[in-house]
């Protein structure tokens, strides 16, 4: 008797049958691209720690998404970075009218109508401390104050509108913000402003290089002045937990996201698979900054094969359940997709 009579080997044996078989795939559509914005003229600045990722100045922004556009990226995630002369302990910039976010959404709206425009909403990159909130003493010490903060997320938020941004991405973690936002859009005639909420997302060692990148605190370093001393724990996620993930996602969808998010990308896969499993909803995850260096870093070495090991990362994102997945590889993997057909 032969042995054995199933064989899965079969379906693998021909490019035509393993196309066909295919569970999961990616393309150009599930791409978010973020992009670094710096004040100044004519310069475009390396980060460090992330090889291959620029910051440009304004008058430069249209030529560097112009690939993207042709390329039909559908949608942008914008971070600035903000002078240190216009930081304080409130991050009373991400209020002004005049931002360089403002001034980065107009220019691409006005540039490339077509494509979606996803403003981060947080303190991080405005406030002299670095932390994602304001502090306040009080019974417990020196803390983020949620309620506080939450105020001035809405103001960042309706800045962002004001300006053109399509998709408001609040990245900070506090409590009750989703809800807050979302009154204040829909009071203001922005209830077309969808919010992609970063729901699940963890105190995590892999945003090093992203601070390097906005200029908030150095590299790796946890953000100071709290007492006791800590740094994001306290309002971002333990890593040791999924079930919370959960409830997190139920608050922020209850409370009125139209999207959510899960960050970091690949230590999180499981987390990316319970919330679309449980919820069913847009759910898109972050292939965030150090995710992003340890890969290119191998790459340059010549240690992984860039052409197959980026597009084999993000389809383990869409396998893992993600819609969608906001990456600094988003320019080169919709090159790849292109030149494979
Ligand atoms: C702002 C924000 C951070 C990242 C995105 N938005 C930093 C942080 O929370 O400390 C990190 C993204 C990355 O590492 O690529 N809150």
């Amino acid at each position: 008797m032969p042995f054995p009579t199933t064989r899965p080997r079969r379906n693998r044996q021909d490019a035509w049958t393993r196309r066909l078989v295919a569970e999961n795939r990616l393309s150009v559509d599930d791409l978010i691209w973020p992009l670094f914005i710096i004040e100044g003229t004519n310069t475009t600045t390396e980060v460090a720690s992330m090889p291959g990722v620029r910051r440009v100045t304004l008058d430069r922004l249209a030529a560097h998404v112009e690939p993207a556009a042709k390329l039909g990226i559908p949608a942008l995630a914008l971070f600035p970075m903000t002078p240190p002369e216009r930081k304080d302990a409130e991050g009373t910039e991400s209020g002004n009218p005049d931002n360089l976010m403002c001034r980065a959404a107009s220019l691409l709206k006005r540039e490339f109508p077509e494509i979606g425009l996803i403003g981060d909403v947080a303190l991080d990159p405005y406030t002299d401390h670095g932390h994602d909130g304001v502090l306040r003493e009080g019974r417990q010490g020196v803390h983020i104050h949620n309620d506080d903060t939450v105020a001035v997320l809405v103001e960042q938020s309706l800045n962002q509108a004001r300006a053109g941004i399509d998709v408001i991405a609040p990245s900070d973690m506090m409590d009750g913000r989703i809800g807050a936002i979302r009154a204040a859009l829909d009071a203001e005639g922005f209830g077309h402003t969808r919010i992609m909420s970063y729901a699940a997302k963890y105190a995590s060692a892999f945003y090093g290089p992203f601070r390097d990148a906005v200029g908030a605190g150095k590299l790796g370093s946890a953000p100071a002045g709290l007492t006791p001393p800590s740094d994001k724990k306290t309002y971002q996620m333990d890593p040791a937990n999924s079930d919370e993930a959960l409830r997190e996602v139920a608050m922020d969808l209850d409370e009125g996201a139209d999207m959510v998010m899960v960050k970091p990308g690949m230590p999180y896969l499981d987390i990316v698979r319970r919330v679309k499993d449980r919820f069913g909803v847009p759910t898109f995850v972050y292939q965030v900054s150090g995710e992003y260096a340890m890969l290119a870093g191998a790459i340059r070495n010549g240690w992984l094969d860039g052409d197959r090991v980026i597009l084999e990362t993000l389809l383990g994102f869409k396998r893992a359940g993600a819609n969608g997945v906001l990456t600094y590889f988003a320019l080169e993997a919709a090159e790849r997709l292109r030149a494979l057909g």
